[in-house]
């Protein structure tokens, strides 16, 4: 099959072979005589050229965005000043309709119009998806992945391996209150938080690994980062100090970013969707939670209950992205309380109050990396259960692996949707999936 793609077309003397392509109308615009019809076919546009009689057959006449056309042609280069997509058009003999699309009422334009309200373009994501920023983000995303696929295998030494954790669990992790909860054959079982635990337990025989999986939280607000499914990338790393975690996590994603831009599509999608887009660089600025909570007093930024800042409180949302929007680069903030952290952290062995934890905070966004070290002597996890009131029972397999050669390690969890609403200039992590769900809405 002939495609809209280069790689089956000789230019030589400007002119090439006779080809087929295939795709959907993007858009079309009659001339007198001419018919110029934009195909798309998730690759690429191309420009099609339809002169004559072909441009007064009744499917031309009719002609309507999104009908799909298989179409017959000499492909020709054309000077760039002519705009055409890759400077190319097809100068059509031959074409058929092969699927027509509603037009009128029912088309897809009055569907999914730019100023629909976001109900309507939730309900009809299946459209909104054949949109140009949309399938770009989609194409970013793709591009992410592979990227952070490559990196974890190649470019850091020692290399991640690729584990795939089990979703059903009968473990909490990262609180009860944002708990899917489902019933297992007759007992109380959970979509998984994170697969930070299961990971943390391929360490002595895999070496550092890292997953690609869906996480689940049942989150009660409806914000703009907020999913209730994300694509949760995880790594957990052996035999390292905190600081080697931070080193690492920056050597991440500035390789990933790099890749990434380096593939001249995906680079033209990234600027094309978010055109101040800045590579960081390293290293990233470091900060403590204490410092954040002197800068925050000293910009004025409130907390929830609009007072100001003290030690020991939760840096919510809206107060975060202020700081990070102000500073304007990636920010590492480290070491917060052991009371805001959850059980696993391991405690800071100079300030026992503090964890050697860090969240990675992005312009726009804010957080979109959790990690830390994790408690590996057995007394003190077994003395977290209880503080946490978690009945350690289920967490056995957990707990042994203190039990059977502990070792110091640690690792971090990045979200995927907001890694990419902060590469794209996305305003919500909506934009960022396929099929977000979020509070209440689980369709398409
Ligand atoms: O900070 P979190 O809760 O950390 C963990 O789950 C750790 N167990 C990860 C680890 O150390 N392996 O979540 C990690 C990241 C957040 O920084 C955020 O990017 C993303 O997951 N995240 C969400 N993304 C979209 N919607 C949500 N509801 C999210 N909750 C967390
Ligand atoms: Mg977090």
């Amino acid at each position: 099959r002939k495609g809209t793609s280069d790689k089956d077309v000789d230019y030589s003397e400007g002119r090439g072979s006779r080809v087929r392509v295939t795709g959907r109308v993007h858009r079309f615009r009659a001339q007198k005589d001419v018919l110029f019809i934009t195909l798309q076919d998730g690759y690429g546009l191309l420009q099609c050229v339809l002169t004559g009689d072909l441009t007064k057959t009744y499917d031309a006449l009719t002609l309507t965005q999104e009908t799909s056309m298989e179409m017959w042609g000499e492909m020709w280069e054309v000077p760039p000043k002519q705009h055409a997509p890759d400077d190319r058009e097809l100068h059509v003999d031959y074409y058929e309709v092969i699927g027509k699309a509603a037009g009128d009422k029912d088309a897809i334009t009055t569907r999914v119009a730019p100023d629909s309200d976001p109900q309507t373009l939730y309900d009809n994501r299946h459209l909104v998806l054949r949109g140009e920023n949309s399938s770009s983000v989609m194409k970013v995303r793709a591009a992410t992945l592979r990227a952070f696929r490559q990196v974890y295998e190649s470019e850091i030494t020692p290399s991640c391996l690729e584990v795939t954790p089990p979703c059903m669990v009968q473990t909490q992790v990262e609180g009860g209150a944002t708990l899917f909860e489902f019933n297992y054959y007759g007992e109380k079982a959970y979509l998984t938080q994170t697969s930070q635990l299961y990971l943390e337990t391929c360490l002595p025989s895999l070496g550092n690994v890292f997953c690609v999986a869906p996480s689940f939280r049942a989150e009660k607000s409806l914000t703009r980062r907020h999913l209730s499914e994300y694509t949760h990338i995880e790594a957990e790393l052996d035999f390292i100090t905190f600081d080697d975690l931070l080193t690492h996590l920056e050597l991440v994603m500035s390789k990933v970013i790099e890749i990434a831009l380096s593939d001249p599509k995906t680079k033209k999608a990234v600027y094309d969707l978010n055109p101040t887009f800045q590579v960081p660089e390293r290293p990233f600025m470091r900060m403590r939670y204490a410092d954040a909570i002197d800068w925050l007093r000293k910009h004025d930024i409130k907390n929830e209950e609009g007072q100001p800042h003290e030690f020991g409180d939760d840096i919510a949302e809206a107060a975060e992205r202020k700081m990070t929007d102000i500073i304007n680069r990636p920010i590492f903030l480290t070491h917060f309380p052991v009371a805001i952290k959850a059980f696993y952290m391991k405690k800071d062995p100079e300030d026992l109050r503090v964890t050697e934890s860090v969240d990675c905070l992005m312009p726009g966004v804010g957080e979109i990396v959790g990690g830390s070290m994790r408690m590996d002597d057995y007394e003190e996890l077994m003395a977290a259960y209880v503080r946490e009131g978690i009945d350690p029972k289920h967490y056995y397999w957990y707990t042994d692996q203190r039990k059977y050669g502990t070792s110091p390690h640690g690792g971090y969890g990045l979200g995927l949707e907001r890694f990419l609403a902060w590469m794209c200039g996305r305003y919500t992590v909506r934009e960022c999936c396929l099929y977000p769900r979020f509070t209440n809405r689980c369709t398409p």
